[in-house]
């Protein structure tokens, strides 16, 4: 069994698009400094990609989660691996997500980080799969809606391989 890649958004398509999230993104914060929250490693390429778009000034940190067995997954626990280095308090948080599949990684993660009494804190997500939504969570940008597609590129993995693909392509698994 052997896969090819399907392009669903080519490199261009994402490109304008991640410009035209980073121009609303800029006129929300004008007077404000964004801190960009990178969830590891899907989160990656979107961050360097919008960040270099960001007329404000930005700080950038990141953190790493893993999702605990299907169990623990179903209650929406995700485990720290690395958690950020340095706090939110007072700071307008913008997090940058890949992709917000289930909802769990996000619906967690918002509720732990509000907790550390950040000014504000927002999301954004390059790809949202709205039918798959399990938990709830409010996504305050998005660069694209995507049918329930095994998707990879631009950060997204198919066994970790993919992620540097300068594009977002949909698994086809060949003989
Ligand atoms: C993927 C993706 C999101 C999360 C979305 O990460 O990058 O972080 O899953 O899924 P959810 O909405 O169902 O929680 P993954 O756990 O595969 O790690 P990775 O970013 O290192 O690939
Ligand atoms: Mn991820
Ligand atoms: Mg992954």
């Amino acid at each position: 069994m052997s896969e090819k890649i399907r392009v669903l958004l080519s490199e261009a398509e994402v490109d304008a698009r991640i410009q035209e999230v980073a121009d609303v993104i800029n006129k929300d914060y004008e007077g404000k400094e964004v801190h960009m929250i990178c969830v590891l490693k899907g989160g990656v390429f979107f961050m360097c990609e919008l960040a270099k778009r960001i007329t404000r000034p930005v700080t950038l940190d990141f953190m790493s989660v893993s999702s605990y067995g299907d169990d623990t997954k179903s209650s929406g626990v995700v485990k720290i691996v690395k958690d950020l280095d340095q706090p939110l308090e007072g700071r307008d948080v913008l997090i940058v997500e890949d992709i917000i599949d289930s909802g769990r990684t996000l619906s967690y993660l918002l509720r732990i980080l509000k907790g550390r009494h950040p000014a504000s804190i927002k999301l954004c997500t390059l790809l949202d799969k709205p039918e798959r939504r399990v938990t709830d969570v409010e996504v305050d940008y998005c660069c694209f809606n995507i049918p329930d597609e095994f998707v990879v590129g631009y950060g997204l993995d198919y066994a970790q391989k993919y992620r540097n693909l300068p594009y977002i392509g949909v698994v086809e698994l060949e003989d």
